[in-house]
């Protein structure tokens, strides 16, 4: 990569687009995301680990526009639902659905699994953000990955507007605070984007 280049990001997320900017502004160069290549294929998230999804976007996208790209999967693990919604995070509510949709469908689901106890919690379930990234090189055909989580629970009120997903239902008890109610410095301090980019970007400055 020239030191005159573009990042590029291969994400349509506006949520994920932002942090992205806001963390690789030390690099000094434009980070894109596929808003601006609307050329850029839409990937198929097929695989069943956040780190086979962050690869294929890397390389579908990397390949089609002749140019290294950085990808993310990256998604909400939570105990009481064995893990789920896992990698069918975006769409956990169904195809197309909206943030708000998806965090109905999770507080309905542990609702549902606490019906007959006995006391009302209002942190439902321990959970995880886990991230994973994928910079892919398509004249090298090489890949650099890196992966980060951060632990949290889920609790029954939304609080907050920052953020994206399902940063209103997300409670880190080192804050007292959701991590939507966390400026974009604290989350990228903490959040699993932030733990997993602080891990590339020793290669990133390289590459
Ligand atoms: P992806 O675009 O397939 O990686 O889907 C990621 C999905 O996971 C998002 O649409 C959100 O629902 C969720 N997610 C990932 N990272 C975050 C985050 O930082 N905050 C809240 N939700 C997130």
């Amino acid at each position: 990569m020239t030191q005159d280049s573009n990042i590029i990001i291969a994400t349509r997320n506006k949520g994920k687009a932002r942090e992205f900017a806001h963390a690789l502004e030390f690099l000094g160069r434009a980070v894109k995301s596929l808003h601006d290549y609307p050329e850029a294929p839409d990937v198929v998230e097929d695989g069943t680990t956040f780190a086979e999804n962050a690869r294929k976007k890397a390389k579908e996208v990397g390949d089609a526009l002749g140019v290294p790209v950085l990808a993310d999967d990256s998604g909400l693990c939570v105990d009481r639902l064995d893990g789920a919604p896992g990698v069918y995070s975006a769409r956990y509510a169904g195809e197309g659905a909206s943030d708000q949709d998806n965090n109905e469908k999770l507080l309905w689901k542990l609702e549902e699994l606490s019906e007959g106890e006995d006391t009302e919690q209002p942190l439902l379930s321990s959970a995880r953000f886990v991230c994973h990234l994928a910079y892919y090189d398509p004249a090298t055909g090489q890949f650099t990955e890196a992966t980060g989580e951060v632990e949290g629970w889920i609790t029954s009120e939304p609080s907050g507007c920052g953020g994206f997903g399902y940063d209103p239902l997300f409670y880190i008890p080192e804050f007292g605070k959701t991590m939507a109610e966390l400026t974009l410095e604290e989350k990228q301090a903490i959040s699993h984007r932030g733990r997993a980019l602080e891990r590339l970007k020793e290669q990133l400055r390289t590459l």
